[in-house]
């Protein structure tokens, strides 16, 4: 408690005692010009743009034309016009979170809107732009952290401060793959930033697939699409900010952000209206450079403290794996999880493409043992699907290939394995004890025959 009054005293005297203003010269679309204190203002900064009817509009700083400052608004623009004024709003914007945000849903700002009152503040302010850890005082990944979902703990297994992409076109089952991780993972902590969501869906995400218990343990932070670019872009650094609060409380959190392409479109908003020309499909260059500074922030903490492992979709537009952002965010991440739309078609879900699939990380942190294992099994899929045409067309003759028989046996049951449903959540060990028994099937149809994988 004395911290705290310590810590607000100390903002106090920070405070400014004179207030420097300007006043608004033109609106164009969103993007307010400003005039009279664009020498005192750089990009960032944050002003307040006073409307004729009082309401104080929250603004930010996204260049400068001719002359003059450029603001975009981070609400509505009513009641703003000519000679208005615009206040600059001193420090920079930071969040206080607490432990008893856990269970809460925020917006950029860090303000409630889950309609449960008000949000308590922390002690200590966290920025909400803050920078990564410098990599050399940064631990390395740790232990393995259970996923819940087999398919990834086995053949994508992602250690605690790992970074991984999940990536597929609109439709195909990103979205409900994170709701499995909120559910089922071992974290202690999850963080959820919903940046860009159709608000229905947010809702539905929020009381259907987070459901009280995944919501008791979580934090959510929501923009939906209807929000303006600067609010959809604070999001996705609020929840990194929320995020590394907890890391700092030397929690393992899970960072889980849907989606980090909604999130680059907002800054291509922000930068196409501050004039910045557009380099690749539309994409400013502040894009994917923006991108590499929210996506390092995940990651481990220096020691002492806990770690975020982050789980980011992305959205590949018309199925394009090579499309710009997936590009640039593929090259950032420890491993990318794709999700193939022709695996969603055949009704197998989550529908992971297990070979377009890779983790970084997990050659080092398996046993010898569990790598035969997964490789065995990336070895069947490898034959079978090389093969799946012939096989199909009934053209392959049985006995011709003994690899090919095996994966004709086995291939069915790999299946099955990589097939679960929502409410499933299988931990490490007993993927890996599935898988095993799988491989033990012999051809002939001695042995388990799989079908306990379902
Ligand atoms: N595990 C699953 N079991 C059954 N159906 C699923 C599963 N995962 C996804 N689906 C089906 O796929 C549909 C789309 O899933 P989801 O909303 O998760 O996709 P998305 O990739 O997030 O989509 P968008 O690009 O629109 O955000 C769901 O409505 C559901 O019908
Ligand atoms: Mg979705």
């Amino acid at each position: 408690m004395v911290g705290l009054i310590q810590t607000l005293i100390g903002e106090i005297e920070r405070l400014p005692t004179e207030r420097l203003f300007g006043r608004v010269a033109s609106v164009r679309g969103l993007v307010i010009e400003i005039g009279g204190v664009q020498g005192n203002l750089s990009v960032g900064d944050r002003c307040r743009v006073i409307a004729r009817d009082d309401r104080s509009v929250p603004c930010e700083v996204v260049g400068f034309r001719a002359g003059h400052a450029l603001l975009l608004p981070y609400g509505g623009l009513d009641g703003v016009g000519l000679g208005c004024r615009a206040e600059l709003t001193e420090s920079a914007p930071m969040l206080r979170p607490t432990d008893t945000w856990l269970g809460r849903v925020i917006n950029a700002f860090g303000e409630a809107v889950d309609g449960q009152g008000p949000m308590p503040l922390g002690e200590h302010p966290y920025p909400v732009r803050a920078q990564p850890p410098p990599a050399h005082q940064r631990r390395r990944v740790g232990g393995k952290l259970d996923l819940g979902v087999r398919a990834l703990n086995t053949f994508l297994t992602c250690c605690e401060g790992q970074r991984m992409g999940i990536f597929a076109g609109s439709g195909v089952g990103k979205s409900t793959v994170l709701s499995m991780l909120i559910r089922h993972s071992k974290a202690e902590v999850v963080v959820i930033g919903l940046v860009g969501e159709r608000g229905r869906e947010a809702r539905e995400f929020i009381e259907d697939d987070l459901g009280a218990a995944g919501l008791a343990r979580s934090v959510v932070v929501l923009a939906t699409s209807d929000e303006g670019p600067l609010m959809r872009r604070q999001a996705a650094y609020a929840t990194l900010t929320v995020a590394e609060y907890f890391r700092d409380q030397g929690r393992n959190v899970l960072c889980l952000m849907d989606s980090v392409t909604r999130f680059a479109m907002a800054q291509r908003e922000i930068s196409l209206s501050a004039g910045e020309p557009p380099a690749s499909k539309g994409y400013t260059p502040t894009v994917f450079a923006e991108l590499p500074r929210l996506l390092e922030r995940a990651g481990p903490g220096v020691p002492g403290t806990g770690s975020i492992t982050g789980l980011f979709t992305v959205l590949v537009e018309g199925d394009d794996h090579n499309e710009p952002i997936s590009d640039a965010v593929r090259g950032i991440l420890d491993g990318h999880i794709v999700l193939d739309r022709a695996i969603a078609e055949r009704n197998r879900y989550p529908a992971i493409n297990i070979l377009r699939s890779v983790s970084r990380t997990m050659p080092a942190c398996n046993t010898d043992d569990q790598t035969l294992l997964v490789n065995t099994a990336r070895r069947i899929i490898t034959t079978y699907e090389d093969m799946a045409e012939l096989i199909r067309l009934g053209a392959y003759r049985a006995g011709s290939n003994p690899e090919v028989d095996a994966a004709i046996h086995y291939y069915p049951m790999i299946e099955d394995f990589l097939a679960q449903r929502k409410d499933e959540a299988t931990d490490l060990e007993t993927g890996y004890a599935l898988l095993r028994r799988i491989l033990e099937t012999t051809p002939d149809g001695a042995g388990q025959d799989g079908t306990a994988t379902g």
